[in-house]
């Protein structure tokens, strides 16, 4: 056997912690998380999430505290999403464009309690349609030009409420440099821009659609702006064009079925790149762990490691606070 191996072993290097440690590629560190949360109406409330066992819809109060303890966790940023009741959805998401939405004012409350948290905020229309779609609706059509109006005047109250980093998840054609150059022209050009660019049209959002009550709301699907997940080529393209309309930032959504893309994206443009482990990934870990068929902890970090070994800058997971937590704990 020996001479077969002829002293070749790759286990010699496996076989204690400290050589594993000395020996490992990739590291996870606090540095790489994102911490999306979801903001409701109310004070002291904390509703939870059905199908996200572990994470709660909270009040503006409670996103402040939830923002403290990012701080303490030493987690750089967290991404607010809206819950918004049938009766302030309409079909032009008028309320996306209210100085006072619940997102404005989560931003105001987070920038007051912790001047040093980086606050991202989504850009699209879907928490405040009635059609739950992220654009305007002509017809059965999503239309594009129009839609683009309606989210260049979220971007902006989203900024003038102290949001640093605008994240338009809605898909739409030219978002990027619309929103790029009305910022610039309002004197923001210090706000960051993280498009979702490769976003894909994905089952893995359900839990999300709940959390932010568009569920009920949506009619059809979202085939028609977000990418095919068979196409890498077309993400690639996506990317290309976003980071010519000066995103400062990519992002690749979801997380683990889309690695592929991460490392095509990291690789390609060599920007900052980052995946979104949807609502759907972090309810398929909760309830095969919650179950006991799976050891929900590890499961957990051998999944953000894979985005690190993918290339990955950073990581939007409802984890993020776990996670920050256990590595704190060594
Ligand atoms: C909508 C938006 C979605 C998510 C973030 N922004 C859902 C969708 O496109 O329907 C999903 C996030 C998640 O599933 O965790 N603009």
């Amino acid at each position: 056997m020996a001479d077969i191996l002829r002293g070749r072993r790759m286990r010699r290097n496996r076989r204690t912690e400290w050589s594993r440690r000395l020996v490992r590629e990739h590291t996870l560190t606090v540095d790489d998380l994102i911490w999306p949360m979801f903001v409701t109406e109310g004070t002291a409330t904390r509703e939870p999430v059905p199908s996200m066992p572990g994470v709660d819809r909270l009040s503006v109060d409670e996103i402040g505290a939830a923002a403290e303890e990012a701080v303490a966790l030493g987690i750089p940023a967290i991404a607010l999403f809206p819950y918004t009741k049938a009766d302030k959805r309409d079909p032009l998401g008028s309320e996306a464009a209210n100085p006072d939405n619940l997102v404005c004012r989560a931003c105001r409350e987070i920038a007051r309690r912790t001047p040093g948290l980086g606050i991202m905020t989504d850009v699209a229309l879907d928490p405040y349609t009635s059609h739950g779609h992220d654009g305007l609706m002509v017809g059965d059509e999503i239309v594009n030009d129009a839609t683009i109006s309606a989210l260049v005047a979220q971007a902006m109250v989203q900024v003038e409420a102290g949001c640093h980093i605008i994240a338009p998840s809605d898909m739409m054609d030219g978002r990027i440099g619309a929103i790029r150059a009305a910022l610039d022209a309002a004197g923001h050009e210090n706000v960051q821009i993280m498009a979702y660019a490769a976003k894909f049209a994905s089952a893995f959002y359900g839990p999300f659609r709940d959390a932010v009550g568009a569920s009920s709301a949506l009619k059809g699907d979202k085939r028609t702006y977000q990418l095919d997940p068979l196409n890498a080529l077309e993400a690639l393209r996506e990317v290309e064009l976003d980071i010519a309309e000066a995103a400062d930032m990519v992002m690749v959504k979801p997380g683990m079925p889309y690695l592929d893309i991460v490392w095509r994206v990291k690789e390609r443009f060599g920007v900052p790149t980052f995946a979104y482990m949807v609502s759907g990934e972090y309810a398929m870990i909760e309830a095969a762990a919650r179950n006991g068929w799976i050891d929900g902890e590890k499961a957990m970090l051998e999944a953000v490691g894979g985005f690190k070994r993918a290339g990955a800058d950073g990581i939007l997971t409802y984890h993020a606070p776990r996670i920050a937590r256990r590595l704190a704990a060594g």
